[in-house]
């Protein structure tokens, strides 16, 4: 596979960065040209053709398009959890292939926090020790500190009183905010979020939507969030627009 690490210098003259929008901070993350090629035995499929994207520090961006248009890429690569095909990604000002892999490791466990469309939760693990899970890797945070984070992060979506339940005990919407809940004990500085209200009523729904803006405007807290909720996408302050691949508003 041809990776971010081969095409960085040309890529990088022929897409200068973009200026940051104003009221916002620099730029945190900086996407150039930016493909993914999924390659199965049958078909080839472009998930992601050519993006060009800046996310300032601080903001709260916003990503709507059909089912397959790429979205779900576009955060794996964000959250350095995939590789491009060809492109560069920039983080805090400096191309990826730049950090070695125990920077990476520390930024993807210490600066990003995901919340994934499918929840990723471990059925072995209590919903408490699930919202740990991020911190045990945390040097300098006790076992009593990374508890208490832990249900200060459950009850900030509204289950306090679920934290030993196993996620196959828990509804849809309730595991949802479980894998909300262990982004947020995380603290980090972005906050990648796949649908994070797609599995819950309008009530639960508002209420995740207030929590992220309010993360937002308080910590400023970068979020990007994938939504098929016009509604809540206009809370935000960009509405990015993908179709098959490409951004296109
Ligand atoms: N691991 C993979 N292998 C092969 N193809 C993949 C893989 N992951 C995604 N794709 C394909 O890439 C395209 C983009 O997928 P992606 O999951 O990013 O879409 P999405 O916009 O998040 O869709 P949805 O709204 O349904 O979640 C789709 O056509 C999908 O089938
Ligand atoms: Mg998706």
């Amino acid at each position: 596979m041809t990776n971010l690490f081969t095409s960085t210098a040309a890529a990088s003259q022929a897409q200068p960065a973009t200026a940051p929008a104003t009221g916002v901070g620099r730029a945190v993350l900086q996407l150039t040209g930016i493909e993914k090629v999924y390659q199965t035995r049958t078909i080839e499929t472009v998930a992601l053709n050519h993006v060009n994207l800046t996310i300032n520090q601080g903001e709260f961006v916003s990503v709507m398009g059909p089912s397959g248009c790429g979205k779900s890429t576009l955060l794996s690569i964000m959250g350095l959890l995939d590789e491009p095909t060809s492109g560069t990604l920039e983080l805090d000002g400096r191309p990826v292939q730049s950090y070695s892999d125990k920077e990476l490791a520390r930024l993807r466990n210490h600066k990003i926090g995901f919340v994934f469309q499918s929840y990723h939760l471990i059925n072995d693990l209590s919903v408490l020790d699930n919202v740990e899970l991020p911190l045990l890797y945390r040097s300098g945070v006790s076992g009593r500190q990374r508890r208490q984070r832990a249900y200060a992060a459950l009850e900030k979506v509204g289950l306090g009183a679920r934290t030993s339940h196993f996620p196959s005990q828990l509804s849809g919407g309730q595991r949802q905010r479980v894998a909300i809940a262990r982004a947020l004990a995380g603290e980090p500085e972005i906050i990648l979020a796949d649908e994070p209200t797609g599995n819950l009523d309008s009530v639960m729904g508002e209420e995740i939507m207030d929590l992220l803006l309010t993360l937002n405007r308080e910590q400023g807290t970068t979020i990007v969030m994938v939504t098929h909720d016009e509604q809540q996408a206009l809370k935000t302050q960009r509405l990015i627009r993908f179709f098959d691949g490409s951004q296109v508003s």
